[in-house]
């Protein structure tokens, strides 16, 4: 069944994959047609497998005509090619689209009931599962140990969105947009794979990137200036560097970048929900998101309006969790058994004033937080925030002289990166 592989037309600009797409049961079925699409228009061969389940939201016409290749769902269907084993076998990438909880725990229990679950033990490809399901499904301890055991296995799971889910629901469990996913499996795709040999290869490293948004009611927020420029220079410099990247992206004003994990946040609490998620098993924590301290006490469910007796509205705020101080009293708690990471760097954004330096708030933060390293810079008005320009000092818990940088962003991050490979040679595990 199906085509050949595309002719190779220009082998230095399009490296033809053969992709195995696998929709399971989810109403967010309808959007990984579009994410067939960007793999299509990016010349890729694509065979779909939906779960018979899935047939009730989207059938297997369409998914025939987009992928122009046949569709089957079950290991009964064109037995003569032997597709359980076969597909599998010739992908180069095997994704699944949405992820079910139920297709979660079978691929975790190794099942083989259907075409998708049968592709999945027979392959030998990168497996990529982008879940989609109701927040308490999501957080649910089984779904919770299912995506350990497949991320244990080498599996990447890509962290759901947080926003509108089907019905009156939201929170996290939304199937991230089409190419968000796209952006998230491209080091899988791309044709000039990062070198393998870098400071940071067979590393795991998780970055967060970009400023947390408190809402006030559905159209206000509280917010930061951070644009998560230097968070994407970090992850370019540790993919540069052979490391894989599990980013985090809370607000940004650009789009991640290509080959990470990506998982994406909007407060401060789902941030530490997906920074621990992402955490656990890495190598290296890089924390350069701009947390927000406090969070409105109330959130009104409709707008705020402006009261007939022109009274000043009153917002009372209240502390939000400190991320990086809470995994690193987790991680002390834990032990040397613990899967968090054993490098963590902070990022400080500091202005001196009167009483102290920015390198002396910058020391007594980097004691507070008990991290491994703290990148420090001056913030204001017109620096750092928003700007492709970069100042920072990097401090070492474990009394290493101080090191400046300057310059670009990208050039700043590589150095930090660089700094990073250093320091994990000398932390034990
Ligand atoms: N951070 C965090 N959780 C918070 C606040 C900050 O994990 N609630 C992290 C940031 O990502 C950064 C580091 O802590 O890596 C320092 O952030 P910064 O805003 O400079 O420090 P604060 O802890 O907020 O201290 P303060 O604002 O009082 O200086």
């Amino acid at each position: 069944m199906g085509q050949g592989p595309a002719p190779r037309t220009n082998a230095s600009v399009v490296a033809v994959k053969r992709i195995v797409l696998g929709v399971s049961a989810g109403i967010a079925a309808y959007k990984a047609a579009s994410l067939l699409r960007l793999f299509k228009e990016a010349g890729h061969h694509v065979d779909v497998i939906p779960t018979p389940a899935s047939l009730d939201f989207i059938g297997v016409a369409t998914w025939e005509a987009l992928s122009a290749n046949p569709v089957n769902t079950s290991v009964f269907e064109a037995v003569d090619t032997v597709n359980h084993v076969r597909l599998g076998q010739e992908a180069d990438l095997v994704i699944v689209a949405p992820a079910t909880a139920d297709l979660l725990a079978r691929a975790a229990a190794g099942m083989a009931n259907d075409l998708l679950t049968g592709t999945l033990l027979a392959t030998g490809a990168p497996v990529v599962m982008a879940p989609a399901m109701h927040t308490e499904m999501w957080e649910h301890p089984a779904t919770i140990a299912n995506v350990a055991l497949l991320r244990s296995r080498g599996v990447q799971v890509i962290e759901p969105a947080v926003g509108r889910l089907t019905g009156k629901d939201s929170g996290a469990g939304r199937l991230p947009e089409p190419e968000e996913i796209f952006a998230a499996v491209a080091g899988h795709l791309d044709a000039a794979a990062p070198p393998k040999g870098g400071s940071l290869a067979g590393k795991v490293v998780a970055i967060s990137a970009g400023g947390t948004r408190e809402p006030l009611d559905p159209v206000r927020f509280l917010g930061n200036r951070s644009s998560g420029r230097q968070g994407i220079a970090l992850a370019k410099a540790a993919l540069a560097a052979g490391a894989s990247v599990r980013f985090i992206a809370a607000h940004m004003d650009l789009p991640a970048p290509t080959g990470v994990e990506l998982s994406t946040a909007s407060t401060a609490e789902q941030l530490q929900v997906a920074v621990t998620r992402a955490a656990r098993g890495a190598d290296v924590l890089i924390m350069s998101a701009a947390v927000a301290d406090f969070r409105p006490a109330e959130y009104l469910g409709a707008k705020i309006k402006k009261s007939d007796d022109h009274a000043d509205p009153v917002i009372t705020l209240v502390r939000n969790p400190d991320i990086l101080a809470t995994l690193m009293s987790d991680r002390a708690s834990e032990g040397p058994a613990g899967s968090l990471p054993r490098l963590v760097v902070g990022f400080a954004a500091e202005t001196g004033d009167a009483q102290s330096t920015v390198l002396e708030y910058g020391a007594a933060k980097l004691a507070r937080k008990g991290c491994e390293m703290l990148v420090v810079n001056e913030v204001g008005e017109n620096l750092t925030f928003g700007t492709d320009e970069n100042a920072i000092t990097m401090l070492f818990a474990d009394g290493t002289e101080a090191v400046h940088a300057a310059g670009s962003k990208d050039h700043v991050a590589a150095l930090v990166i660089e700094a990073v490979a250093g320091a994990l040679g000398s932390v034990a595990r």
